[in-house]
């Protein structure tokens, strides 16, 4: 048997140990803390003076004293596709999806324009101290093989999967209902579980699918244990008047995924802005995410995501980028942005519930904090080093911070991927 691998990491070292809006403790710091990691998990996680003295001798160490250490920031909401259209001007939701989205789209068709844009798009997410992001592919399934690969290459914890689409959209971008179940199947057959990937079951939006295949997409997601579903939910007033539209029968939007099965841990709705009561308390009692994108639905005009309404009443919340309707792959920049939308409700998010949202709050939203989210023992040591003085101002503004609060928000309403001093993943530098 070979020995193991072990390594330390010595810095700033900040997580989270629970939910702050619920511990008063939640946020555990070691002002000069060491993280060891034995074959790419966490083996233990404290102050520097005590561990140091315990590792054994020739352990190597990286030094980043000066630097924070946090868990990696996880996206539960992206689109790697779009990655193109980044920053297109003018529209709202249906028109964009139109006159940006589906022809950027239609290049996947190509599994040599998607490898490269794969691998483009995981080097974004690690420079912005992402290691960790539920994304959609599109409607091809080698979109799917491609991100796939570039994520394994770089050994990140990844979720995809095949769009499903199969009405209201342009030709070239629809599957079938039969046809869709038989490639996301084979896709689930070749990916789940494989390395640090998993699957998720993705029809777009309920008005791009037919009931059929909203019927075959719950099955898939019923029928594979593990196996995740994500989806859109009530982000744009039309896009709700088109699906009651579309689905007279159902008693709201939400309801429409709830008839088809597609509710419960491990489904994902980015948005869910347009929401009643009796929505917010269905998925807090199937144990539905919602995904809170930001610059998303700042940079649409699509209005300002509940988190109070969302939290009062359980709710899984996990915080995404929604690139391309995102304006940033950098989850700081999105943390800055989601504390100025709930600022337009009246709610103030704290710098420990962005951080927690972005970490351990993203994972648990994804219920994948038995092996993410913190430095617990025997989590994966993915982790992030964030730099306070990585640029001018940063320097001079953290100079003047008083407490480790006001450091955390100064970090996350002025940084971006130049304060990605390093990522790592599973222990080792990327
Ligand atoms: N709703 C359906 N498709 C999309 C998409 O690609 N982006 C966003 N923001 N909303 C959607
Ligand atoms: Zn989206």
């Amino acid at each position: 048997m070979s020995s193991p691998r072990l390594s330390a990491i010595r810095g700033e070292i900040v997580h989270f140990v629970a939910d702050p809006a619920h511990h008063a403790h939640a946020l555990e710091h070691f002002a000069d803390g060491v993280l060891v990691v034995r074959d790419g998990h966490v083996a233990e996680c404290g102050p520097a003076p005590e561990l140091m003295a315990r590792l054994p001798a020739g352990t190597p160490v990286t030094d980043y004293r000066g630097k924070l250490i946090l868990p990696g920031f996880v996206d539960t909401h992206v689109h790697y596709p779009q990655t193109d259209i980044i920053a297109s001007h003018g529209e709202q939701l249906l028109e964009w999806l139109e006159k940006y989205t589906f022809p950027v789209e239609r290049r996947f068709a190509d599994p040599t324009h998607a490898a490269e844009v794969a691998g483009f798009f995981c080097d974004q997410l690690l420079r912005n101290g992402t290691t960790t992001a539920a994304a959609f592919a599109t409607v091809h399934g080698a979109s799917v093989d491609a991100l796939f690969e570039a994520a394994r290459a770089r050994r990140m914890r990844l979720i995809t999967g095949k769009v499903l689409m199969d009405r209201n959209c342009p030709d070239a971008l629809r599957d079938t209902a039969q046809g869709g179940y038989a490639e996301s199947k084979a896709l689930i057959e070749r990916w789940h579980g494989r390395d640090r990937l998993l699957y998720a079951v993705t029809p777009r939006f309920a008005p791009t699918s037919t009931p059929a295949q909203m019927q075959l997409a719950g099955q898939l997601f019923a029928a594979h244990p593990g196996v995740f579903l994500q989806s859109h939910l009530a982000e744009n007033r039309a896009e709700v008047a088109w699906v009651a539209q579309l689905y007279p029968q159902a008693r709201s939007y939400l309801d429409v995924y709830a008839h088809h099965g597609q509710l419960g841990a491990r489904a994902v709705f980015a948005h869910c802005i347009h929401l009643d009561e009796t929505d917010r308390r269905r998925m807090a009692d199937t144990g539905t995410a919602m995904s809170f994108c930001p610059t998303s639905n700042l940079f649409l005009g699509s209005g300002l995501f509940d988190l109070r309404g969302a939290r009062e009443l359980g709710v899984r919340v996990g915080l995404g980028t929604d690139v391309g309707a995102g304006t940033s792959f950098s989850m700081l920049q999105t943390m800055n942005e989601a504390y100025k939308v709930l600022q337009l409700a009246g709610q103030s998010l704290s710098a420990a519930g962005a951080f927690h949202l972005a970490t351990l709050g993203g994972a648990r939203s994804l219920y994948l904090d038995d092996r993410i989210g913190n430095f617990a023992t025997g989590k994966e040591a993915d982790f992030v080093v964030l730099d306070p003085r990585a640029t001018a101002l940063l320097e001079r503004r953290s100079a003047a911070c008083t407490s480790l609060a006001e450091r955390l928000f100064v970090l996350m309403m002025l940084g971006d991927d130049r304060t990605v001093a390093a990522t790592h993943l599973m222990g080792d530098a990327v």
